[in-house]
């Protein structure tokens, strides 16, 4: 298979700009502190595809809180739909038991991933959990889960860039861009 090497070459449309992203994340992060003001707030971030979002989040909310990295990858999909089976390969590395949670999420999709990492976080007796996405594709929702804050609506379209990837590559973009088709379905031969 030929692919470029040039990775913004298999960009279709940039969705959201890196300014775009910056407004957005802004008013998220003064929304979040105005709520969470005075709490004790734990914003728990889910890798890798969240990493750009909740680093440039969490520098948007000033207050005292502290910051915990959980990463799950799905089976039993594909490259493009996730399955719900998830596995977690890095668990919290500090008890949530009554603190204020946040969970922040790159995107949900189908929300299997978040309704199972909603119900595993909940067994774990925090104060209160909200979610937090930077994109959401309401679209596709399988589930029906309350998100709290979102960046921004989405159409369905595979999307890649800030911490989004098609098969590990794409997530060092500043952009979110949707990706062209032919990169992830090749033209039969
Ligand atoms: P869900 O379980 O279907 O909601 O999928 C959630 C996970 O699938 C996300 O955390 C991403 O890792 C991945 N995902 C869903 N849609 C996209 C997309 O458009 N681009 C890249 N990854 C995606």
């Amino acid at each position: 298979m030929i692919r470029s090497d040039d990775l913004h070459a298999d960009i279709g449309e940039i969705l959201l700009t890196e300014e775009a992203i910056r407004t957005r994340t802004a008013e998220l992060g003064a929304q979040v502190a105005a709520d969470y003001a005075g709490r004790a707030l734990t914003l728990v971030s889910v890798l890798k595809g969240s990493l750009p979002f909740m680093a440039d989040l969490m520098r948007e909310i000033p207050l005292p809180l502290r910051i915990d990295l959980m990463e799950v990858s799905s089976y039993g999909g594909t490259a493009t739909e996730s399955s719900g089976l998830v596995r977690i390969i890095k668990d919290l590395s500090a008890s949530i038991a009554g603190e204020d949670v946040l969970l922040v999420e790159d995107i949900i999709d189908t929300g299997l991933t978040l309704n199972y990492l909603v119900r595993y976080l909940r067994g774990k007796s925090p104060a209160s959990l909200r979610i937090c996405t930077l994109l959401d594709k309401p679209a596709r929702r399988l589930v029906d889960l309350p998100v709290d804050y979102v960046g921004f609506e989405i159409p369905d379209q595979f999307v890649v860039g800030y911490g989004l990837d098609y098969g590990e590559r794409y997530r060092n973009l500043r952009f979110v861009g949707v990706l062209r088709p032919e990169v992830y379905a090749p033209p039969a031969e």
